[in-house]
């Protein structure tokens, strides 16, 4: 490309420029070799940009490798060779090479769209011929920004194989992703599931989830609570009955396994169900047909059974308080929902949600946890999972005056009061854990725009990280 200055020294000047916010910008490397037209850039584009400078190829590639700027410009004309655009389609490849998606905008001499056009077909993102006009520059240069930061977005995303809701459910841990992989692997199957977990874990929502993803999701959702019923009468919410079977069988009536065909069944707390209707149960899931009480006739229905219990069915078996048939017979498939304190990280994730759930529902959408609360939640045991965090989130929106939910609004202080006091350091290292794995879970791990969002560089966002032990998903 023509260039009419000479070439200027050919150091690295890898130098970031610009004052104030310059962490929180974009980077952009600029590869130029005539020194006047640098500083005239940096100076023109240092307000929005953290600019770096580099004289030459090797300035280029070491500048790119170091620093991953956003967007490059790249001089075509660079020295040894500044009249030939040989050495910046030589930078362009090398920088393609160590990513394929850099975003480089070449600027070629007037007069060299040739050249210019064939650094585009090589990848680069656009050009520009000299003179540049600063105003086309800024707009080609923020466009390009928005879809560089986009492509990184979405490059996160499609490697991120991990993803906070599923059907409803929160939960990015590795327990929970277990669950959810379950749900995916079992539910198009016609097998009984029995889900298995203490109480308020979310086995309503599995046995949800598994008939949202069943062939049968168009069919009806039945849930029945073996132990709200009274035992008399389970046995015919479950298979119906005849007029006149017993006093008070007004009319026939149709039980729950035949209003549930073509759908799923939800026996919630099975471990309560009669020792008498557990035969009647069996022998449904043996043979798809049942009758109803004080019937004859043997009806069919195609419902899928799902059943949950928060009691150990095995001891239950062993005391004889549950058939050992039914039980293998329900346990042929088997989750079990983890209790929220070997959740991890999904603690404060759930508890972020719910807080701005009913923050919205109350009106107070600014409402955040105050650090004691943080520290509160993940030191508290949680015996009541994630039904007890719904409820003390709930009543602390409602209790809590500032803009901040403390832990006694969540009736936590006395977690913290157990515990030794904090020092300093613990609490900030807290805090920063805190902030960071956030910013890397809204932004599905984009180390680049969760640096963004933190106001700080990549490379102290990975120091960070290294030193708070936070592995890159
Ligand atoms: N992973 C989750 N993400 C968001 N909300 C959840 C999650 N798990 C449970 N919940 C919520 O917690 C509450 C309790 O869930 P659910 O009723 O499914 O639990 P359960 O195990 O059936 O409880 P129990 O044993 O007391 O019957 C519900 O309000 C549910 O919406
Ligand atoms: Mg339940």
């Amino acid at each position: 490309m023509a260039c009419d200055n000479p070439p200027a020294t050919s150091d690295i000047v890898a130098e970031p420029v610009g004052h104030g916010r310059k962490l929180t910008k974009p980077k952009l490397l600029i590869v130029e070799d005539d020194e006047d037209i640098r500083t005239q850039m940096k100076w023109a584009l240092a307000n929005d940009y953290e600019v770096l400078l580099a004289g030459d190829r090797a300035a280029a590639v070491a500048a790119f490798t170091a620093e991953r700027p956003i967007v490059t410009l790249l001089d075509l004309g660079l020295p040894p060779r500044p009249n030939d655009p040989e050495e910046g389609l030589a930078a362009l490849s090398a920088l393609l090479a160590m990513d394929p998606l850099a975003k480089v905008i070449v600027v070629s001499g007037q007069g060299d769209k040739q050249n210019a056009l064939r650094a585009v077909g090589a990848g680069a993102y656009d050009f520009l011929c000299k003179p540049v006009d600063m105003d086309e520059l800024r707009l080609v240069l923020q466009r390009c920004v928005y879809v560089a930061e986009l492509e990184q977005e979405y490059r996160a995303m499609q490697e991120s194989p991990r993803a906070e809701v599923f059907e409803d459910m929160l939960g990015v841990s590795p327990p929970m992703q277990a669950v959810f992989n379950f749900i995916r692997k079992v539910a198009p199957t016609s097998a009984p599931v029995l889900i298995l977990g203490e109480s308020g874990t979310g086995k309503e929502m599995v046995a949800q989830a598994l008939h949202r993803r069943s062939l049968q999701e168009s069919g009806p959702f039945v849930a029945i609570s073996c132990n709200t019923i009274p035992e008399d009468l389970l046995e015919s919410e479950l298979f119906g009955h005849e007029k006149g079977s017993f006093t008070g069988a007004h009319a026939q009536r149709k039980g729950h396994i035949e209003t549930a065909a073509g759908g799923t069944l939800f026996l919630d707390e099975i471990g309560e169900l009669p020792l008498a209707v557990q035969v009647k149960l069996l022998r449904f899931l043996q043979e798809k047909t049942f009758q109803r009480v004080g019937g004859r006739q043997e009806i069919q229905s195609d419902a899928r059974v799902v059943a949950a219990t928060n009691i150990n069915l095995q001891e239950a078996v062993s005391k004889g308080t549950f058939r050992e048939d039914l039980y293998f017979r329900l346990a042929v498939v088997v989750v079990k929902v983890p209790p929220l304190r070997e959740r991890g990280d999904d603690i404060s994730l759930v508890a972020k949600e719910f807080l701005h759930r009913y923050a919205v529902e109350h009106g107070k959408s600014r409402l955040t946890f105050a650090p004691d609360a943080l520290r509160a939640i993940s030191l508290h045991r949680w015996p009541g999972n994630v039904r007890e965090l719904q409820n003390r989130a709930q009543r602390a929106v409602i209790m809590a005056e500032g803009k901040r939910v403390t832990a006694s609004d969540l009736e936590l202080a006395e977690t913290l009061s157990a515990v030794a006091p904090q020092t300093l350091k613990e609490a900030r290292e807290s805090v920063e854990r805190e902030m960071v794995q956030d910013a890397l879970r809204r932004h599905r791990g984009s180390i680049t725009s969760a640096a963004l969002e933190l106001g700080i560089s990549r490379p102290t966002l990975y120091e960070l990280m290294e030193k708070l032990g936070i592995a890159r998903e």
